[in-house]
């Protein structure tokens, strides 16, 4: 091709990835979208929440997962989202549903977020950004679960899989000092 005939197409490669940061939002790492409510419902399931869990949700969207345990399970939730529209929406939210004492949202950077307080945290991020999270979550206290809707974390093998209406979730619990694949290296 000539030089000349590569500049439409690498105008045209730019034009959209910088569409899609617009679309993004400066700092996002990946789009809104909604857990479906039967895998919300599967996902605490498989936690097997009880009395004194504490449920952060990393990426928060709508709030449908810290309001969900909430509700059906009665615990204390936090939902961080970089996204203000989406914090106001999962705080209405709340109040409808009688929880608001239960549950917080912050608008904070996921990776800025303290996790040490989690007892189980929810994903439904991007495989690149769970393998980022993933020496933090790593690091947590024994007994922490992590679910992952959809994405998985590299070699790091789940404790549990399950599939619902042709996606996965994946459970890991934290071991403390060493995990279930104890060779990662990153
Ligand atoms: C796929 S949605 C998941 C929403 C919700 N957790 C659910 O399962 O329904 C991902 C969310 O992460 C938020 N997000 C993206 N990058 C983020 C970041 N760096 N810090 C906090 N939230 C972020 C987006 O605004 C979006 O609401």
């Amino acid at each position: 091709m000539p030089r000349s005939g590569l500049v439409r197409p690498v105008l045209a490669i730019l034009l959209t990835l910088a569409i899609a940061r617009g679309a993004l939002g400066q700092d996002h790492d990946v789009p809104y979208f909604p857990t479906p409510q039967p895998a919300v419902e599967k996902m605490l399931e498989m936690a097997g929440i009880k009395s004194g869990d504490f449920l952060i949700d990393l990426g928060s969207g709508d709030g449908r997962i810290p309001i969900t345990a909430a509700k059906r399970h009665g615990i204390r939730a936090l939902g961080v989202d970089l996204d203000p529209a989406l914090n106001e929406q999962a705080r209405a939210a709340a109040v409808r549903e009688n929880v608001s004492d239960k549950v917080t949202f912050r608008e904070q950077d996921l990776f800025d977020t303290d996790l040490s307080e989690a007892t189980v945290i929810t994903l439904f991020l991007l495989g690149s950004v769970n393998m980022k999270l993933r020496p933090r979550l790593m690091a947590l206290k024994p007994g922490t679960r992590i679910l992952s809707y959809g994405w998985s974390m590299g070699e790091w093998k789940p404790d549990a899989t399950a599939q619902i209406d042709g996606r996965t979730i994946h459970m890991w619990i934290v071991r403390g000092g060493a995990t279930t694949s104890p060779s990662i290296t990153d």
